[in-house]
């Protein structure tokens, strides 16, 4: 029986590079999809998966992440004052328990692997924690963390989120190298951060859940930088496998947006502003509309 899984990991310290300007001032997380910044999606998934402990691994200019999680008492009377119980509800949705959430900071950017790390001291030395990339936007149900509590309860070791990707396209990724594959589990013999094209084991790419042995923590003690000139979280994944521990992938059931990229990121706007009730036949009408324009003018 593995162990409970209750504190989470959010590195958000990188620097955004892909969305400046705006990340000159904004942090990337608390960009939005319709009217959610991105981290509030990533602590619901966590929530749904039973975690209790949310530690952030900020850096400068991460102010307004911080200020995001405050209780907004003056709002809330303000809101209860006018009679406005739906908007209510949605603010204190947000509300997080006193005690809830730490924050440490990354000093410099010196790659994934090195903000998980610099979570260590939060950390029991036996116990396992769940790590989510908030640029990762995930519609599954249940949702993906929840999955993959549930499959890790089964297997125990560590776990990843994989997803098949065009082979032109593993090396943007962590790719597993697979020993056995058992369906939506698979077992892993290896795992490369970005692998030069044509060079991938496979194309089961990691993205960002994870569900980490203890001893992930320790082997990033000593992890030296890898791809990118950065320290790794897939090499100390990786290091599992060469001490003979377990490493599993999992694929999820559901529909990942990159919301790291700007692609993604409009991608992921136009899918959840149409999931959306409120706005669906409006935006529809519009997409339509300036579809059309757009096929009239390219004629
Ligand atoms: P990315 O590789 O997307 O980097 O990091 P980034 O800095 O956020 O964005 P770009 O590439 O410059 O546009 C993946 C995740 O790892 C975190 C990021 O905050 C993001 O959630 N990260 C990365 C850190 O917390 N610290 C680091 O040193 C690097």
């Amino acid at each position: 029986m593995s162990q409970k899984v209750t504190k989470a990991i959010f590195p958000v310290a990188g620097l955004g590079t892909r969305f400046l300007p705006a990340t000159k001032s904004i942090p990337k997380e608390i960009m939005t999809l319709v009217d959610r910044p991105l981290i509030q999606y990533a602590i619901d998934e966590a929530r749904a998966a039973g975690i209790e402990e949310f530690i952030f691994v900020t850096s400068r200019g991460k102010g307004a992440l911080e200020d995001y999680f405050d209780h907004s008492h003056e709002l809330e009377a303000s809101l209860k004052a006018r009679g406005k119980a739906e908007l209510l509800k949605v603010l204190q949705a947000t509300n997080m328990d006193s005690g809830a959430i730490a924050y440490v900071r990354q000093h410099k950017a010196l790659g994934l692997g090195h903000a998980v790390w610099c979570a260590r001291r939060l950390m029991a030395p036996d116990e396992p924690f769940a790590v989510l990339l908030t640029d990762d936007v995930i519609l599954g149900e249940p949702p993906c963390l929840q999955q993959m509590i549930e499959a890790y309860a089964e297997t125990g070791g560590s776990m990843v989120a994989t997803m098949e990707v065009a082979p032109e396209k593993t090396s943007s990724y962590g790719v597993l190298d697979v020993a056995e594959d058992m369906g939506a589990i698979v077992r892993a013999r290896g795992l490369v951060e970005k692998p030069p094209a044509g060079a991938a084991p496979s194309n089961l790419a990691v993205i960002g859940r994870y569900i980490l042995a203890p001893t992930v923590m320790q082997n990033l003690h000593h992890t030296q930088e890898g791809s990118g000139g950065e320290i790794q979280l897939t090499d100390a994944i990786a290091d599992e496998l060469a001490a003979g521990r377990d490493v599993f992938g999992l694929r999820f059931r559901g529909q990942r947006y990159d919301c790291g990229s700007k692609a993604g990121f409009l991608q992921a706007t136009v899918a959840f502003g149409l999931a959306r009730e409120d706005l669906r036949d409006e935006f529809s009408e519009y997409l339509d509309d300036i579809r059309a324009a757009t096929s009239r003018a390219a004629e």
